[in-house]
């Protein structure tokens, strides 16, 4: 069986469904793939942070670590890619296995990078930093998969989480809602179990959480625990 029909069979699940994306910038890097084991059973999504240590002040990863993660894991790899020009790495990100890429709208004109992902054949996503307003965004809302509003600066895992990005969440949502937009709305940044009903609230549907999980001393029970506090 060949990597494409393995690839072509991971799906992003139901849109609307409550997600759980456990970041990797918290786990371990010596021990990804048994990171990733560990929390499996109680994710949905990964979420791969690509940082190029230009447009945010930090290094992680690149397509390289993407291959070797695919390797591992039959888990749907969401990867945020807070780096300059994602145009140039579009395709080393879909030939090492990602099925979504997320750019963020600070870059400017995003139409072509959008175009070229889908062309590749990946789900495309959108961030938005906690400052950038709906405003920036809300013209390529028809033309993307995933809206993901940053409930922190970009750049490290372990920060608090901003309220204040909650009304711009609520945005999104009535924009899903009066458009009829198929559109997951993730977000990324001080998710916890005391967060996550905040944002369910406010609309959100896929839920990134790097430390909550991975500095937990459980964390699958952590995964689990944020589903129960998203979800009931
Ligand atoms: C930060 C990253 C996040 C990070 C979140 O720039 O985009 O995905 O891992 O970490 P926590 O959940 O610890 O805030
Ligand atoms: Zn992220």
């Amino acid at each position: 069986m060949g990597v494409v029909t393995l690839l072509d069979a991971i799906d992003p699940g139901p849109r609307g469904a409550i997600k759980i994306a456990p970041s990797i910038l918290s786990a371990d890097f010596g021990e990804l793939a048994s990171a990733i084991a560990t929390i499996t059973p109680g994710s949905d999504w990964l979420h791969v942070d690509v940082m190029d240590g230009h447009f945010v002040p930090n290094i992680t990863l690149g397509p390289p670590v993407v291959a070797s993660i695919r390797k591992h894991t039959n888990l749907y790899l969401d990867c945020h890619l807070m780096i300059s020009d994602p145009g140039e790495f579009l395709e080393p990100f879909a030939k090492a296995g990602a099925q979504g890429v997320t750019v963020h709208a600070e870059l400017g004109d995003l139409d072509s990078v959008l175009a070229e992902a889908r062309a590749l054949g990946l789900r495309v996503g959108l961030a938005a930093n906690p400052d950038t307003e709906f405003d920036v965004f809300d013209r390529y809302l028809d033309a993307v998969d995933v809206m993901l509003c940053m409930t922190v600066f970009p750049g490290f895992g372990g920060q608090s989480f901003m309220p204040e990005v909650l009304p711009k969440i609520s945005q999104v949502r009535d924009a899903v809602v009066a458009r009829d937009l198929n559109l997951e709305i993730e977000v990324d940044g001080g998710i916890d179990a005391k967060t996550a009903p905040l944002v369910v609230e406010a609309g959100a549907t896929v839920l990134v959480a790097g430390s909550a999980i991975f500095g937990s001393t459980d964390p699958l029970k952590a995964a689990n625990d944020l589903r129960h506090a998203a979800t009931c």
